[in-house]
């Protein structure tokens, strides 16, 4: 173990997700184990900026593992793009002599962390948080899971009404510009279409699907659709223009929004924030800096930092096909 390490920040950045509380305790816990101080700071780099610490042992983190959130709120600062709010933040740091910082978040998060580990020297790890699953480098990201069986909770519940009324039903996703969340839970939900941001096929393709579902004798369906979705039309106006061509439907649309960030986190995300957490703190001491850790195939891992941002996570094509395949 790397000796210089006296004491460590921990974080958490953009968009909160379900197993973040469970990374802030593995982090925690760890530094205590290792015998490392450990110091959280609030509201994400905005809490650098402002000076919102406080020292954190084994004990400051009972009882959230199951908490949904973060104890340590999050935010996106946009002072911390500036080099003035990163100097700034820097202060926080000398002030605490913090010698390494654990940030917990996404891309954007990663972005900062990189730019003020080169500008500052200060050794940073990312842990990847956010329910997008949109970094490179971890097959899974932390809340991805619990997101995925939030989604498809909701669309079991639309799908008993969609039942009810023998409606078409048009639910939006969250995902950002990646379509992970739509795709999956869209096949778990046992949808008739998925729209994605990585493949657009056009509105034409889903006329006409729905076209041959109505002919095959379905009366109600469910189409996921992903908030990237690059068809050119939001949610709304792709129901208006069902509606208008297949006017045999009867259309309803639901947004799910910020719902898929809330709830208490799954078994999955449980352990994997807790691996991840344990994994951070042994790497930082042991040394490394400017990486992210990640699982892939069953095993923590270690990615740079610019790599995980830089390189676009790719969703699994074989997904679409089976998709397809079974909404005959
Ligand atoms: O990155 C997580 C996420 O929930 C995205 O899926 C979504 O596009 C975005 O954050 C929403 O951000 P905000 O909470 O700032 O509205």
């Amino acid at each position: 173990m790397n000796t210089t390490i006296k004491r460590i920040g921990v974080l958490t950045s953009g968009g909160d997700a379900p197993g973040m509380n469970a990374a802030v305790r593995a982090v925690v816990r760890s530094a205590s184990y290792f015998n490392v101080e450990c110091i959280a700071i609030y509201q994400g780099y905005q809490g650098l900026i402002d000076d919102k610490t406080k020292v954190m042992n084994a004990r400051s983190v009972n009882n959230i593992i199951n908490k949904g959130g973060t104890i340590l709120k999050s935010a996106r600062c946009l002072e911390f793009r500036t080099k003035e709010g990163r100097k700034q933040a820097f202060e926080t740091i000398k002030k605490h002599e913090i010698d390494g910082l654990v940030v917990i978040g996404g891309d954007g998060s990663f972005t900062g962390a990189m730019i003020f580990q080169s500008e500052f020297k200060i050794p940073v790890i990312g842990i990847p948080g956010t329910i997008d699953n949109d970094i490179f480098g971890t097959s899974h990201t932390i809340g991805y899971d619990t997101a995925l069986n939030t989604v498809i909770d909701a669309i079991d519940k639309i799908r008993d009404t969609a039942i009810s009324h023998n409606r078409l039903f048009f639910v939006e996703v969250m995902g950002r510009d990646a379509g992970h969340i739509a795709l999956n839970a869209g096949i778990g939900a046992g949808a008739e279409e998925v729209l994605i941001p990585e493949e657009n096929l056009g509105l034409e393709r889903l006329l006409e699907s729905l076209q041959r579902s109505k002919k095959s004798g379905k009366s109600s369906s469910i189409v996921v659709i992903a908030e990237g979705d690059k068809s050119g039309k939001n949610v709304f106006q792709i129901a208006e223009h069902i509606e208008k061509n297949l006017p045999y439907y009867e259309v309803r649309v639901s947004v799910l929004g910020h719902m898929q960030r809330g709830g208490s986190p799954s078994c999955f995300d449980r352990v994997l924030a807790s691996r991840m957490g344990v994994f951070a703190v042994e790497s930082l001491l042991n040394g490394s800096s400017n990486v992210m850790v990640g699982l892939d195939n069953g095993e923590m891992i270690l990615t740079p930092l610019e790599k995980a941002i830089k390189t676009k996570s790719e969703i699994n094509k074989n997904l679409i096909r089976v998709s397809d395949i079974l909404s005959v």
